[in-house]
């Protein structure tokens, strides 16, 4: 059992993509979930030729059906999970932005559960179709794609960077996402499986726009520290790069 087996979802670009590349020294088999198959294995082509041992499958995570799906692919070929980065997510907006998609009091109800769809619930149903996977591994890793942005003491500090960064859907959507870390990572807290929150920093990817300080190639080292930490290392914690965040 040398090699980990790892599922990224939205692994076809951006950070997913990203922190496949960074899994490459770590001694890990990544599948890339992609909702476009031809996009996903163009991915896979350009990730194996970097040197990552790659394959994809095509997944879409607001698709009940295919978590079944990615359950029997990584069950059939490897009978267990060694780590889930549940990456794949949306904005339901542009970032800076100031429009009532960003506003608390005028969000467009069908925005709303379309974001939570994806960044929230689709994400809790795929984590608990692929557990028992999970269980299977000796050291299993769930890194949960959230974002400084969810966070509700730095939202709430007028001194805080994020204080005028307010996107509704989108930051309660990662706040959720916490609390489904914290609570998960107490269930499991017996278990060999660590999870964890990520905050990428702000990236250059299609969702975080040429105004992100943080290029692509530092965006998935968050990402990639969390899939692989060590035994001893945290759970149920919100991170950057090694330094916890404020809930
Ligand atoms: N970039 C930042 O500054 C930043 C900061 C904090 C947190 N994050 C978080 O990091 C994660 C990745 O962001 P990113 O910047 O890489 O975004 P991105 O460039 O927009 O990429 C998003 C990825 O998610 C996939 N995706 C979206 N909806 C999906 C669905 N229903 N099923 C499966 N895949 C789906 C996309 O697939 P398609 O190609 O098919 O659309 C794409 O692969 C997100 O959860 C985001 O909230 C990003």
């Amino acid at each position: 059992m040398s090699e980990k087996i790892a599922f990224i979802t939205g692994g076809n670009r951006g950070l997913g993509f990203q922190t496949a590349l960074d899994l490459k020294d770590a001694g890990v088999k990544v599948v890339i979930g992609s909702r476009d198959l031809a996009q996903g294995e163009k991915a896979v082509e350009t990730l194996r030729a970097a040197g990552v041992d790659a394959d994809v499958l095509q997944f879409d995570i607001t698709k009940p059906a295919d978590y079944q799906t990615a359950y029997d692919y990584l069950n059939s070929k490897y009978g267990r999970l060694d780590i889930l980065v549940n990456n794949a997510g949306i904005a339901g907006g542009s970032f800076p932005g100031t429009g009532p998609e960003h506003s608390a009091s005028e969000v467009p109800m069908d925005l709303l559960h379309k974001v939570f769809e994806t960044n929230f619930f689709a994400q809790v149903a795929l984590t608990g179709a692929l557990l028992p996977l999970l269980r299977k591994s000796p050291a299993g890793r769930i890194v949960n794609l959230s974002s400084i942005l969810g966070s509700l003491t730095l939202h709430a500090d007028p001194k805080s960077p994020i204080y005028d960064a307010k996107s509704f859907a989108y930051d309660a959507s990662k706040t959720a996402l916490n609390a489904f870390t914290v609570h998960l990572a107490w269930e499991l807290r017996d278990t060999n499986i660590k999870v964890n929150s990520a905050h990428p920093g702000w990236v250059k990817t299609d969702m975080g726009g040429e105004s992100a300080p943080m290029e692509v190639s530092e965006g998935g080292k968050t990402s990639a520290a969390l899939a692989t930490l060590s035994d001893d290392g945290p759970s149920g914690g919100y991170f950057h790069q090694g330094q916890a965040l404020p809930w």
